[in-house]
C-alpha cells in the first residue's frame, strides 16, 4: 500500500481528521511489539519513547504531524525487527496451557486484527486527499460478475428470538461477547445495501435542502458543513454524477452502493425513502440467524471463510461492488452484501452487551461506550481483511464522519 506512494504522501499530514500515514505504521509496530513482545514474551521495550508517541489517546490525530516520527524507512525497520522477535515468540509460546492473551492464539489473532483496521485507515486519509496523484493500486479492480438485481427489494424478516453476539475468544474482540438472547419483532430490511442510484434521487430532489428530512442534530451538523452530496461526488455538467476515489474520476455507478455518508446523511435518507437504520439487533439476526434452527452462523453464507465469491473484502475491488454481485454471500434470510463494500450505519448507540468483561485492555472498547455520539457500524467494508469480517463484528465511529468507508441499508416496520 504504502510503496506506491511518494515521502510527502506518506509522511504529511493533510487533514486534521487522519493521521499521516507514517504514523499508523509506527504505530502498527509499537502495537505489536507491545503486545507480542513485551506482555507475552516479557521482553524489555526497544525504545519507551514510541510508546509515547505512538500511543492514540495522548496524541490526538490532528497533532500527529508535528511528532518527531520515524519516517517511512525507519518505521518498516522498527516493524521487520519486530516482526523477526515475534516469530521467535511464536514459535515457543503454548497456545493451549500458556498466557491467558494467548490462549487459542488470541494476542495473535488481535495484532493481526489491528493491523488490518489500521490499513483501513491509512485507505481512508489517502482518500480524502482532492489533491492524490492518482493512485495505480486503485485502477484494477477485481470483482466478479454479477446478475441484474432490483436495489429496491425488501426481505420480511420473522419476529422471535436469536442469539446475538459470540463466545467466541480466539477471533472475536471483547465487546462481541457474550452471546445472548435477543427477541426482535418482525421487520423488512433492504436484500442489498443502498444503491447510488436510491441515493442520488434523494440528493437531486433537494434532500440536503429540506430541513424536514433531517433530525435536529443532522440539520444542524448539515447546516454547519457544506456538503450537498456524499464525500467524493462531483456534478458532470450534465445532470449526472462523477465520483472522485483515490485521485482517480470515473462516472458514478448507479448500481453500486452509496459509500461515504455521514450518519446524518444516512438518516435523511432513510426519512426521503420512509424507512429507518436497522438497529444493530436487527442488522446481526439477518445476517447470521436461521428462521428453522436456533444456531447463528459466523458469515451470512455459513461457517466457512469468505472467498472472492462471497463478498468484496480484502482491498481487491478499490470501492464497492454493483448490487447483485455476490449471491453466493447471500445469508439464510435471503439478505446480501452484508459483509464486503460498505460498513452500515446502524441506529445503535455503542454499548457493552450484557455479561461484558473487558479483555485484554480497555482501549479497545470499553472507553468507547461512554460517549452518546458514536454509533455502531455493522458488516465490512470492501478494504476489511477477511480475518475482521464477520456478522457479530462490531465497529463504530461519530455520527459525523463520512470519510469512513460506510454507506447504509434501510429496515421498514411493518404492520
Ligand atoms: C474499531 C475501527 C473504531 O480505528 O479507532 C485501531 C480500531 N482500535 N486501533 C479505531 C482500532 C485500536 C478502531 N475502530
Ligand atoms: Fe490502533
Amino acid at each position: 500500500m504504502t510503496q506506491a506512494l511518494t515521502d510527502d504522501d506518506i509522511h504529511g499530514q493533510f487533514d486534521p481528521l487522519m493521521s499521516p500515514l507514517v504514523w499508523d505504521m509506527g504505530h502498527i509496530a509499537n502495537f505489536e511489539e507491545y503486545w507480542l513482545l513485551r506482555e507475552l514474551g516479557g521482553r524489555k521495550a526497544h525504545d519507551p519513547e514510541r510508546d509515547e508517541m505512538y500511543n492514540p489517546f495522548d496524541n490526538p490525530r490532528w497533532i500527529r504531524g508535528d511528532l518527531p516520527l520515524l519516517d517511512r524507512h525507519e518505521a518498516k525497520e522498527y516493524l521487520t525487527e519486530v516482526r523477526h522477535d515475534v516469530d521467535t515468540e511464536l514459535l515457543r509460546t503454548d497456545l493451549r496451557d500458556g498466557p491467558e492473551i494467548a490462549r487459542g492464539g488470541y494476542v495473535f489473532e488481535m495484532t493481526m486484527q489491528h493491523e488490518a483496521q489500521h490499513q483501513e485507515t491509512m485507505l481512508q486519509a489517502l482518500n480524502v486527499r482532492p489533491d492524490l496523484a492518482p493512485y495505480d493500486l486503485a485502477t484494477t479492480r477485481r470483482l466478479p460478475s454479477r446478475r441484474s438485481v432490483e436495489d429496491t427489494e425488501r426481505i420480511r424478516i420473522s419476529a422471535g428470538p436469536f442469539m446475538m453476539g459470540t463466545d467466541d475468544r480466539i477471533s472475536a474482540y471483547d465487546n462481541e461477547r457474550p452471546s445472548h438472547a435477543v427477541h426482535v419483532d418482525a421487520f423488512d430490511i433492504d436484500r442489498f445495501p443502498v444503491t447510488n442510484r436510491r441515493f442520488a434521487a434523494f440528493v437531486d430532489d433537494a434532500g440536503y435542502e429540506l430541513p424536514e428530512l433531517w433530525s435536529a442534530e443532522g440539520w444542524a451538523w448539515r447546516t454547519g458543513v457544506d456538503h450537498q452530496a456524499p464525500q467524493g461526488w462531483i456534478r458532470d455538467g450534465q445532470g449526472g454524477w462523477t465520483q472522485l476515489m483515490f485521485g482517480l474520476i470515473r462516472s458514478l455507478d448507479p448500481s453500486e452502493p452509496v459509500i461515504h455518508i455521514s450518519f446524518w446523511e444516512a438518516e435523511a435518507f432513510a426519512a426521503y425513502e420512509g424507512g429507518r437504520l436497522p438497529t444493530e439487533e436487527e442488522w446481526e439476526k439477518a445476517a447470521s440467524a436461521d428462521p428453522d434452527s436456533a444456531s447463528v452462523s459466523i458469515y451470512p453464507w455459513g461457517d466457512t471463510p469468505p472467498t472472492n465469491r462471497h463478498a468484496n473484502l480484502g482491498q481487491h475491488g478499490w470501492g464497492p461492488a454493483p448490487v447483485g454481485s455476490y449471491a453466493l454471500g447471500a445469508s439464510v434470510y435471503g439478505v446480501e452484501q452484508l459483509l464486503g463494500d460498505v460498513y452500515e450505519w446502524t441506529a445503535s448507540r455503542f454499548l457493552p452487551y450484557p455479561g461484558y468483561t473487558t479483555f485484554p485492555y480497555p482501549e479497545y472498547s470499553e472507553v468507547f461506550f461512554e460517549d452518546s455520539n458514536f454509533r455502531v457500524l455493522r458488516g465490512a467494508s470492501w478494504a476489511t481483511a477477511p480475518s475482521v469480517a464477520r456478522n457479530s463484528f462490531r465497529n463504530w465511529d461519530y455520527r459525523q464522519r463520512r470519510q469512513i468507508l460506510a454507506g447504509v441499508r434501510l429496515a421498514w416496520d411493518v404492520s
